[in-house]
């Protein structure tokens, strides 16, 4: 059977993700290409209701590592639910957020060691890695004040954590970058709406044709 294309969507809170996912899936269905548009934490009813338990209740409500276990099987879920039997179809799968929040989020900020960090993503994700991973880079200030202008009734609890935690996530963010460049591409972020797009689809349409 043909192979699909696996793009996961990575960055801080209101760095674009979201926004971009639904144009970069709206651009290849008006192509007629099967896409499937997912989300992490989510995309199953599993993960779903685990969302729910996550993004709310005080910063402390979970400590790192219980988010990393949750975060994980939330995903494994994913990955054999929706996103492997997707790309076996043949589908261009887009996966805002995936696993290298984990790693950022839990590991790089957060202070799970990287070797619990790898040995849950070897559980959860196996083989099936993305293909392209877009970084959306914007600084924790600019991120956060478009998280809060978004006007989204309760800001949740990685909202809430401190702009020292936030600014860490882009360091990790980079780092990853830096680490895996045949996978990873750097989107400047702080573009305007059209000119980050057109960023997105120069580097998706490089991979999934070069
Ligand atoms: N390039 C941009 N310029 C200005 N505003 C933008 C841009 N991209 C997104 N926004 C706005 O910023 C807000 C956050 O965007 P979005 O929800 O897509 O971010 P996100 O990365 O999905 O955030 P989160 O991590 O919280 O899910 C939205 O109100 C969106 O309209
Ligand atoms: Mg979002």
């Amino acid at each position: 059977m043909k192979r699909g294309f696996f793009i996961t969507l990575e960055g801080g809170e209101g760095s674009g993700k979201s926004t971009q996912g639904k144009r970069l899936a709206d651009h290849f269905r008006s192509r007629g290409r099967d896409v499937v548009l997912t989300r992490e934490p989510g995309g199953t009813p599993q993960g779903e209701a685990l969302r729910a338990l996550l993004v709310r209740g005080d910063t402390g409500t979970w400590s790192p590592a219980s988010e990393a276990m949750l975060m994980s099987a939330a995903r494994e879920v994913h990955v054999r639910t929706v996103i492997a039997p997707a790309i076996a179809a043949g589908a261009l799968v887009i996966s805002d957020r995936f696993m290298d929040s984990t790693r950022v989020y839990q590991g790089h900020a957060g202070g799970v060691p990287a070797d619990v960090i790898a040995a849950l993503e070897r559980a959860a994700v196996g083989d099936c890695v993305p293909d392209l991973t877009l970084i959306f880079d914007l600084s924790a200030e600019e991120g956060l004040a478009r998280a809060t202008s978004r006007g989204s009734d309760c800001e949740d609890r990685f909202e809430r954590k401190g702009r020292d935690f936030h600014d860490k996530l882009r360091d990790g963010f980079h780092a990853i970058a830096l680490a895996e460049p045949h996978r990873c591409v750097l989107i400047d972020a702080a573009q305007d709406l059209d000119a980050v797009q057109a960023a997105v689809l120069k580097a998706v349409e490089a991979r999934l044709h070069g």
